[in-house]
């Protein structure tokens, strides 16, 4: 317990802010080569160069003399050219104007002034965008790049932190760190560091990415007309994302670092964890209760316990004596396994992991050669060196134990490394190889989570026989998102960490983590049946959905509060299921273009000024918002409905947009809305994915009085890579309202997938005829009669709805529905 003795006056810094005083002073020389403009500078170098459209990339060579070369390399982070098809888009051109050295790269301009070596970035029309006017460093050659912000500026991004959305007035630093304490403003820095920031100034956003994976600072406190980047080591190697609008910024930057790979299906349905669930007869009696009492559920995850005294790739041979029959078990019951995996391998020369590792010299380092040790749950242990390509391969290959037992997901703990020492993780003078460019652990930190899951990734992937891995990271570094979902850690069963988990998620699906949630209900501390169904129904729409609690709390699956809670988390658990096709499709959506599951009301709507900072609310995909209560005995609460009109999912009942409204929200309800024009794919729920296998889609259109909407909906088979060959379905929808019509148009681009839904059936809701006349198949008289067509529609005036049955479409289809 810290007492007020932290703030003694003698422990108090005097001064904050650090003196960098180096600067690269006046430009010397500038040439172009290799796509890259080398200036010389009186007190160092740098590097400029534009590597795709709206991409610039900066780096700074702190007191390099004029020979010296620039090492271009950069993190794993960045997707290589090589793995790029198309490359570098565009030859920079270098301009002398006199006073500057003006670069012209594909769809804007750097400038940078000859006598300070000061950056402008320009759009074509010449428009300045950015202004970084200053990069400097210390002796030790921890460095900084300012920029000048703009009075009404706003921040976004930087992956996994505490706060609101809005980052303004805020400090942050990247430095993977396991923080059991509760998550509070005050930490800056949590298990993942994307050092990617969003900055959105009037009429335009962009975006700064720093590819240094050593520790680093984003102030954003210090000063209103400047933020700060700030490294300890690396010196400085930013990349200037250009906007004009944040959706850009976000689809840039996950060009540049990547896009989540489309998940097995599965893994998009309900996880249960507990830390732990004992052993064998738990887990099946856990799985058994899911289906007795008809509550989706298509994975449970093992902690800790599940291995022989915490020794990875081993099963406790007493409390888990046939893990092969489990899992066969649970198979028939449409339920999978996720085991914990993290990287501290028991220091055990009996061990056949820690033998293996040890003969190839696969551990970190020591400087004096000795393998770095530290103690985490199975005491005194080693840690894999991930940055190496063959320890990641040796990795993978080890993966093949789970594999063969029929295991398709693996979760990644610990992995920032935490180690419980001094430093809280590796020393920072130990070596990692690095794939050919040997750091410091101090300088490369924040890559070591990443490069594990990775390694379990690509060694899943290899031993899945073309079937899709899961992986779940606690830790990570930009990117993170090629190769797992992530999920915040060690929160607590409190309100406010439910409400925190809305700006974090969002703020991490900006940062190109579209695939993450919290550990619903709470980790630490005790949640309550309130508090629990409240999260449930939250979490139930989030990108990764997991119930998870921790040793000693009271036990927290959906039954434990009675039945009132437990319907509750039915029904939300369900409405996930019932809405798979509408989630996978937006991850589908988040797979092609890098836009998040969930979205904060800012991404669609940047230019209403409500959506500054509005995070208590957010949207699934483009269609559909949600504004769960997040307070203890509330039962009503402001929603704010942006531009256009909307439809409350539960009542139908029509809101106008633009405007705050009253949401009534017994414990039961979650208040839910769909945009006027959402086309709504639903199927039926079921207990798991796996027995999602109903022949009919159910298409909701909210049909828009004058106006139209979209969605792209996507099926494949859930498991396998065969939709990279085109075994995929993917229809266009648009529907488009006048005062006379309402037409829908269906286009299938894709249409490889043959085990999808056989039927759908579209029903145009609020439809504001009297009657209405539709030029397809047969007009039923009741909905009786058209369960029984292959192609017709029925009109229910009471409803205002009209339902039409087709095959699903495999050429053009028009539906023009003419008011009567
Ligand atoms: C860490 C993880 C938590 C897990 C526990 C035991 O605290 O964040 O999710 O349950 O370790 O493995």
């Amino acid at each position: 317990m810290l007492t007020s003795e932290q703030i003694s006056p003698d422990k108090i810094a005097a001064d904050y802010t650090s003196a960098f005083t180096e600067t690269l002073g006046c430009v010397q020389a500038a040439v172009l080569q290799d796509g890259l403009v080398l200036f010389t500078c009186e007190n160092g170098r740098l590097a400029v160069g534009g590597l795709r459209t709206g991409i610039i990339r900066v780096k700074l060579l702190a007191g390099a003399g004029p020979g010296d070369p620039i090492p271009m390399h950069t993190t794993a982070a960045v997707i290589r050219e090589e793995t790029n098809p198309g490359g570098r888009e565009a030859e920079p051109k270098l301009r002398d104007t006199g006073l500057s050295y003006m670069i012209e790269t594909a769809g804007m301009m750097v400038e940078v002034v000859k006598q300070d070596s000061s950056l402008r970035f320009l759009n074509e029309s010449g428009q300045i965008l950015a202004h970084n006017p200053l990069l400097a460093w210390k002796e030790d050659k921890a460095a900084t790049a300012l920029f000048q912000a703009a009075e009404n500026t706003h921040y976004y991004g930087l992956g996994e932190k505490t706060g609101f959305l809005d980052k303004r007035g805020e400090r942050y630093e990247m430095w993977n760190s396991d923080n059991f304490s509760p998550h509070v403003p005050e930490i800056e820095a949590l298990y993942q560091s994307i050092p990617f920031l969003i900055v959105i100034e009037p009429g335009n956003a962009y975006g700064i990415f720093l590819d240094n994976p050593g520790r680093s600072v984003f102030d954003m406190r210090a000063s209103e007309q400047a933020f700060t980047v700030q490294t300890e080591t690396g010196g400085v190697d930013y990349y200037f994302i250009a906007g004009p609008k944040i959706k850009d910024v976000v689809g840039r930057y996950t060009a540049l670092t990547g896009r989540i790979q489309l998940p097995p299906r599965w893994s998009v349905g309900y996880h249960q964890s507990r830390y732990s669930y004992m052993d064998q007869e738990e887990v099946l009696e856990l799985a058994r209760t899911f289906r007795e009492k008809e509550i989706p559920c298509d994975v449970i995850h093992l902690d800790i316990h599940y291995m022989d005294e915490y020794r990875v790739f081993t099963f406790d041979p007493v409390r888990f004596p046939d893990p092969k029959a489990m899992i066969a078990e649970l198979k028939s019951l449409g339920i999978r396994i996720v085991p914990i995996v993290d990287p501290g391998v028991k220091l055990d020369p009996d061990y056949y992991v820690y033998r293996e590792g040890a003969e190839s010299d696969f551990f970190c380092m020591k400087p004096d050669g000795s393998p770095f040790t530290g103690p985490v749950w199975p005491g005194q242990s080693v840690f894999p060196d991930f940055t190496e390509a063959k320890v990641r391969e040796w990795w993978g290959s080890l993966h093949r134990f789970f594999a063969e037992m029929g295991i398709e997901g693996i979760w990644n703990d610990m992995n920032e490394p935490s180690v419980f020492n001094e430093c809280k993780t590796i020393d920072p003078d130990a070596l990692h190889g690095n794939d050919g460019h040997p750091a410091t652990h101090q300088e490369i930190h924040n890559l070591y989570g990443m490069m594990m899951s990775k390694a379990t990734a690509e060694g899943m992937a290899n031993q899945l026989g073309g079937r899709r891995p899961f992986v779940l990271s606690r830790a990570g570094y930009a990117g993170i998102q090629r190769y797992a979902a992530v999920w915040t850690g060690d929160n607590r069963s409190y309100w406010e960490h439910m409400a925190l988990a809305m700006p974090m998620v969002l703020n991490l699906g900006l940062s190109g983590i579209a695939f993450a949630g919290p550990d619903i209900g709470g980790f630490g501390h005790h949640t309550t049946g309130e508090l629990l169904a409240r999260w449930t129904q939250m979490g139930a729409l989030f990108p990764f959905c997991r119930n998870h609690s921790m040793l000693d709390t009271v036990r927290q699956e959906p039954w434990s509060f009675g039945t009132e809670v437990e319907d509750i988390c039915r029904e939300y658990i369900n409405l996930r299921y019932a809405l798979m096709p509408l989630i996978f499709s937006v991850f589908r959506e988040a797979a092609e273009t890098g836009m998040p599951v969930i979205r904060p009301l800012l991404l669609e709507y940047p230019d209403d000024s409500n959506t500054v900072n509005l995070c208590d609310q957010f949207l699934l995909g483009d269609q559909v918002l949600a504004a769960p209560v997040y307070r203890p005995d509330t039962y009503h609460r402001v929603v704010y409905l942006p531009e256009g009109n909307w439809f409350d999912y539960w009542t139908g009942e029509r809101r106008e947009g633009g405007a705050h409204i009253m949401a009534h929200a017994p414990l039961d309800t979650l208040p839910l809305y769909v945009k006027e024009g959402a086309i709504i794919p639903r199927t039926a729920p079921a207990a798991s994915t796996e027995f999602l296998c109903s022949e009919e889609l159910l298409l909701d259109i909210y049909t828009p009085e004058n106006g139209e909407g979209s969605f792209d909906l996507y099926d494949d088979d859930g498991t396998t890579y065969a939709f990279k060959d085109g075994s995929c379905n993917l229809h266009r929808l648009t529907v488009e309202g006048t005062e006379e019509s309402v037409t829908l148009r269906v286009h299938p681009a894709c249409l490889g997938y043959d085990g999808g839904w056989k039927k759908w059936t579209v029903t145009f809701k609020h439809l504001g005829f009297a009657g209405c006349r539709l030029d397809f198949g047969t007009e039923a008289s009741g909905r009786e009669e058209l369960e029984a067509l292959d192609q017709g529609w029925h009109f229910d005036s009471t409803a205002g709805e009209l339902t039409v049955v087709m095959e699903q479409p495999s050429e053009d289809v028009e539906l023009v529905v003419r008011g009567l």
